[in-house]
């Protein structure tokens, strides 16, 4: 058994994390950049020198609590796409220094599929073929996977993501950020057929995602109330808008599920933490005869365990990138 230490810088959180071959994580510290509340969002520059300014105290702290040294580890995994630039550098730069220092493999992953490998921290038995919906803050991506290294992206969004979505609908309601956990909070009370919303692309070979039209819709409904009906009717605006959110990512995943015959449909990112999502997916999935895996909701945010997890495979199949290896911005799931 190896041991992975890991490394997720890629926003607006910094964290790392020790996790073995047999993906069990020995320590996952995760520190939030609380200082974007303020701003209503990420403002990059102040990521990048947060994460600066975090980064060796984290690594400090996981080797404390776990008891282990850097000469304990058998290698050093970062992620370095796709992300804000500036942070994405800050942790690679860290993982590099460490890896040459030490004399360990580097092991670069994808963060999206990072995310998706966040299943296999309480799932390691999972197996190929499997469909991933992938929800973060900046993306929404269905993918097919024919086996570990082997996947097609189906499905993407067309302009804002799910969690983005979530995120300008609470500003709107002048709730705070991050939107989508105080969207699923005070929807739990809340009736979803409060506000017609519409549902974009319902076209069942298409399985591609947008959300403009809803952000519009929202834009245009808030606009003709008040603010006291909308200030006490917040849990049922809530509770429509994420139902509008949900409801194209099931139907799309489990259109595609059945058209395929997948019978494992994992969930990940950000939203996959959303509550009614989960319910909604793995209820709607059983006439299917499929299983619905997600991770718990700290691996389903952006944490270093799941960067460990992905770099599992790539580990044991002595995959490593060279010292001289670039982060970049570009959006999605590619293989690395
Ligand atoms: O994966 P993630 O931590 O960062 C990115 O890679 O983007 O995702 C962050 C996104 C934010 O948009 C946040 O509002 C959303 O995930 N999110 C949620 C929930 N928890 C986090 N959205 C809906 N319901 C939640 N419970
Ligand atoms: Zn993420």
């Amino acid at each position: 058994m190896k041991l992975l230490l890991a490394f997720e810088s890629s926003c607006d959180d910094t964290s790392v994390a020790i996790i073995n071959t047999e993906y069990e994580v020995l320590c996952s510290l995760v520190s939030t950049q609380l200082d974007h509340a303020r701003f209503g969002g990420v403002l990059p520059e102040l990521a990048s020198r947060l994460h600066m300014q975090n980064i060796l105290r984290l690594t400090q702290a996981a080797l404390e609590q776990t008891g282990l040294e850097l000469r304990d580890m058998d290698a050093v995994a970062v992620s370095i796409n796709p992300g804000l630039i500036g942070s994405l550098l800050v942790g690679l730069s860290f993982a590099k220094s460490l890896a040459w220092s030490q004399g360990l493999p580097l092991i670069t992953v994808n963060h999206m599929l990072a995310h998706i490998f966040a299943n296999f921290i309480e799932h390691p038995g999972l197996r190929p073929p499997f469909l991933a919906l992938v929800v973060s803050g900046g993306h929404s991506e269905l993918v097919h996977f024919t086996d570990f290294t082997q996947f097609r992206v189906i499905g993407k969004t067309l302009d804002d993501a799910a969690g983005e979505t979530f995120d300008k609908a609470a500003k709107l309601l002048g709730l705070g950020f991050p939107g989508g956990p105080l969207i699923d909070k005070l929807a739990q009370s809340g009736d979803q057929d409060f506000v017609k919303l519409p549902r974009a692309l319902p076209r069942k070979d298409n399985f591609n995602f947008s959300y403009s039209g809803l952000k519009t819709a929202i834009l245009q409904y808030l606009s003709q109330q008040e603010p006291a009906f909308v200030q006490s009717n917040l849990n049922h605006i809530a509770a429509s808008i994420q139902q509008a959110i949900v409801d194209p990512l099931v139907s799309k995943t489990l259109t595609y599920a059945k058209q395929h015959k997948i019978k494992t449909i994992l969930l990940a990112g950000g939203v996959a933490a959303n509550s009614r999502l989960r319910e909604e997916l793995s209820a709607r999935s059983k006439s299917l005869g499929a299983e619905v895996y997600f991770p718990q909701p700290a691996y389903c945010v952006d944490n270093a365990a799941m960067v460990g997890a992905a770099a599992i495979p790539k580990l044991l199949a002595e995959q490593y990138s060279p010292l001289s290896v670039n982060a970049f911005s570009a959006k999605g799931t590619k293989t690395l």
